[in-house]
């Protein structure tokens, strides 16, 4: 079995246009790598060759073993992880991607399963309902686009087993066909678990109508791959006690509690850097951290005994890690 932190090679064996701005490129192990299999609402780190790390979910069934499937938008307003998918990246390039990893998975209690896409936020969503028809288990899939041409995987959808289960709603379209989301989750049968994925915007919007139909969060599943713009005009300094060491390590306003704890030696690991991956979860002991991450749950953040030091800081002088 291969070690998941490991880098794999592998190779962009075909790049297709999906949709206006949006391709797909299918990835396969280049000699001396395997890939892992992987569940539904997986995803994959990916060495860009600008040097970015960027998150993209596999969106190919499941169960296929000989390849990992993504897809990626081309947007202006990033940081060049997608500028660099499209503009640098070909059939034939060569990539280093880490093994799969769940942080989105189907939960197994669901009695009925709503996946609500923003957007290229189709992505684990499709992986998901390749899963479920095979499985047999009920679902809807409604996918919110701004366009017909900006809508991908349609003639795939169109000839899958489960194109009657899924409901396309574009912006541009007439007011008929808009996702009525309030009438959907009320529709929704009992036992039902929501997933989302999409902006930032459409998420927010769909949990906050899901807690206020009274859903709980265990039935609220999501998966952000942006950040939302922070303002750090009000940051502050702060100081990080390691527990194990009682070494005190101060972060400036400047920085990032990440970028402390590197400069200082830790050993942290970290992916995405803003706040959306996990890979940087930490313990905390003692203090209250001033979360600003996508990746905890409104509890998880309540209970304040970890946080993500890549973008979160402190609302009290120090926080002792568990570390
Ligand atoms: S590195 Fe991704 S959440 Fe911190």
């Amino acid at each position: 079995m291969s070690d998941p932190q490991t880098p794999l090679l592998v190779r962009v064996a075909r790049k297709h246009t999906e949709a206006l701005d949006i391709c797909s490129l299918d990835l396969v192990a280049e000699p001396g790598h395997t890939l892992p299999a992987f569940s539904a609402g997986a995803h994959i780190d990916v060495a860009l060759p600008n040097g970015l790390v960027r998150q993209y979910s596999l969106c190919n069934p499941p169960g296929e073993t000989g390849r990992y499937q993504i897809a990626v938008l081309r947007d202006a307003a990033s940081r060049g992880g997608s500028q660099a998918v499209h503009d640098a990246v070909t059939e034939g390039s060569t990539l280093r991607i880490s093994a799969p990893k769940n942080h989105f998975p189907l939960a197994t209690e669901a009695s009925h399963h709503l996946l609500l896409a923003g957007g290229i936020g189709i992505t684990p969503l499709l992986a998901m309902a390749e899963r479920l028809t095979s499985q047999g288990e009920c679902f809807e899939l409604h996918h919110c686009t701004r366009s017909r041409e900006r809508t991908p995987f349609v003639s795939r959808i169109a000839a899958s087993p489960f194109a009657r289960h899924v409901h396309h709603h574009h912006d541009d379209g007439d007011a008929g066909q808009r996702l009525d989301l309030a009438g959907t989750l009320a529709r929704a049968p009992q036992g039902t678990h929501l997933y989302v994925c999409g902006p930032t915007g459409f998420m927010d919007a769909v949990l906050a109508a899901g807690r206020a139909a009274g859903w709980s969060e265990e039935r609220l599943h999501r998966e952000y791959f942006a950040a939302a713009p922070v303002d750090h005009a009000n940051d502050g300094s702060f100081e990080l006690e390691i527990a194990s060491s009682g070494r005190v390590i101060p972060v400036r306003a400047d920085q990032s509690a990440l970028a402390a704890l590197l400069a200082a030696g830790l050993d942290i690991p970290m992916s995405c850097e803003q706040g959306v991956c996990g890979t940087c979860l930490t313990g905390v002991k003692a203090g209250t951290p001033d979360h600003r991450d996508q990746y905890l749950t409104p509890e998880e953040r309540a209970a304040n005994n970890q946080f993500l030091p890549c973008c979160s800081r402190a609302s009290s002088p120090r926080l002792v890690l568990d570390l």
